[in-house]
């Protein structure tokens, strides 16, 4: 008979084997190459437990889905709950037992504008939507989009994402789309003012690289996009539901979207899920006839699990006051890390709005440790930020990620659970391993040293890109 305990006891030890063998060798690579490879055995809250039961920090939360922290008890509960209900999951030709319940409760969380509500399964998918109802409210084709904007990897998504470096290989990509600097209104407005736009499609805080915008950016963009009939879409995939010390980072900027994208922490992690708000008007447009009732829909979209997932996140967000705790962790985090920027030669900014944090490195001024980081950026312009994950894993058991590709930025994204003492462990962390970096030639050093054969290897080894080969048979 089936035994998950059972099946994971006998293959555990091969977890990264079956990575490698069966679904990302690359992947698996990289794990190895950067020592990435430890088998988490358990998580809970804020933290996740290697073998020995070693506890790490986490702050790369499932790339923020864990904003109520791992396993939560509540939220696992309604899932539990709404499998011994026994519930007629995705009945199809019938409503459904949760998604109007989860609907109705967001509807009332978000701005009162907001009376719609579409669910499927991720950020991408969530954007799929937006830019489809868009198109259908508007009557235009054209989606204004910010450069280095991430909002997916489906086609439509991928259209619309500011970095190079995902879309290349990869074809045709929708071309009515444009791309514009984030931050900067008169890009905006000269687009604009053009009346052909659908959408203007934006991260409030963007996620790659943590850029927060000037105070008026985002309620001129929406002024503006009203004025010229193009809607204003907030995609708060990354920073909604909490992340950035407000439930909605629109909030801090008092702006109310046309359309409001949602995933990530929706589910607390558990199940697939993301929800898209937008008013009646624009629903009619897409679900315009009897016969267009499922012109835009997604198997699992309201599938009772996610949904009951959803009703629990939201309660938990509310009654653990988790969000007031992002604000104050975020604070206190924000106001240590901001120290380093006249404590450390080789720290140049530190930002981000509640735990959606960002420390930003760049070449030193002293002679020898500027050798060095030159050196290294011949070689690739991306591996700076290792010379702080490697150590922050293996010396003080930290997890946390690099800000996007070719930056030299670290992000701090953990669970908004965290406490003072986790705060405090992770700047006292940070800062010993930051200085470690400044010892030219030092251990620091030596890491990335080792890293440069397997990163020149296979650069040397990269086989032509699709859109390379494509470009030379056109
Ligand atoms: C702002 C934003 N939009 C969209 C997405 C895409 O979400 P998914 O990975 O669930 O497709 C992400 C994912 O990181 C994101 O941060």
């Amino acid at each position: 008979m089936f035994d998950l305990k059972t099946l994971i006891a006998e293959k555990d030890h091969l977890r990264l084997d079956l990575i490698d063998q069966h679904i990302n060798p690359t992947f698996a690579k990289v794990l190895r190459i950067l020592g990435y490879d430890i088998n988490f055995t358990k998580g809970i809250a804020q933290y996740l437990y290697d073998q020995n039961d070693n506890r790490y920090l986490d702050c790369i939360a499932g790339f923020g889905t864990f904003a109520c922290g791992r396993n939560h008890p509540v939220i696992r509960q309604a899932i539990t709950d709404a499998m011994n209900l026994d519930l007629p999951n995705l009945p199809k030709f019938a409503p459904p037992a949760l998604s109007g319940l989860l609907a109705e409760k967001l509807i009332s969380l978000t701005p009162p504008n907001l009376d719609t509500a579409y669910f499927c399964n991720s950020g991408a998918e969530a954007l799929e939507t937006a830019i489809k109802y868009a198109r259908a409210a508007t009557g235009r084709n054209r989606i204004i989009y910010c450069k280095k904007a991430y909002h997916g990897l489906t086609l439509g998504a991928l259209s619309i994402n500011g970095g190079e470096e995902f879309s290349s290989g990869f074809g045709h990509l929708l071309t009515d789309t444009t791309p514009i600097p984030f931050n900067d209104l008169s890009a905006l407005q000269h687009e604009l003012q053009k009346d052909d736009a659908a959408a203007f499609i934006v991260e409030p805080i963007q996620g790659k690289g943590v850029f927060v915008p000037d105070d008026d950016y985002l309620p001129t963009a929406a002024e503006l996009c009203k004025k010229h009939g193009t809607l204003f879409v907030a995609d708060e995939v990354q920073t909604g539901l909490g992340r950035t010390g407000k439930l909605f980072a629109c909030q801090h900027y008092n702006i109310e979207p046309d359309i409001l994208c949602l995933s990530k922490a929706l589910s607390g992690g558990y199940v697939p899920v993301a929800a898209v708000l937008s008013n009646r008007s624009t629903h009619n447009a897409v679900f315009s006839s009897l016969d267009r009732v499922v012109v835009h829909s997604t198997t699992f979209g309201q599938n009772d699990l996610a949904m009951a997932a959803g009703l629990a996140t939201l309660a938990v967000l509310h009654d653990e006051n988790i969000i007031d705790n992002a604000a104050r962790m975020g604070q206190s985090l924000h106001e240590q890390l901001a120290e380093f920027v006249d404590e450390f030669d080789l720290v140049k900014e530190v930002r981000g709005k509640g735990l959606m944090l960002a420390i930003e490195f760049g070449a030193p001024t002293k002679f020898k440790l500027k050798l060095g980081w030159q050196m290294l950026h011949k070689v690739d312009a991306g591996l700076f930020p290792q010379a702080i994950l490697v150590p922050l894993l293996k010396e003080h058991h930290i997890l946390a990620l690099v800000a996007g590709h070719h930056m030299d930025v670290v992000k701090l994204l953990p669970s908004l659970v965290i406490n003072q003492s986790d705060v405090d462990h992770l700047v006292a962390s940070l800062r010993k391993t930051i200085a470690a970096c400044h010892k030219f030639p030092g251990p620091t050093w030596q890491i990335l040293k080792g890293l440069t054969p397997h990163l020149l290897k296979s650069k040397k080894s990269k086989k032509p890109s699709p859109k390379k080969l494509t470009t030379q048979t056109q």
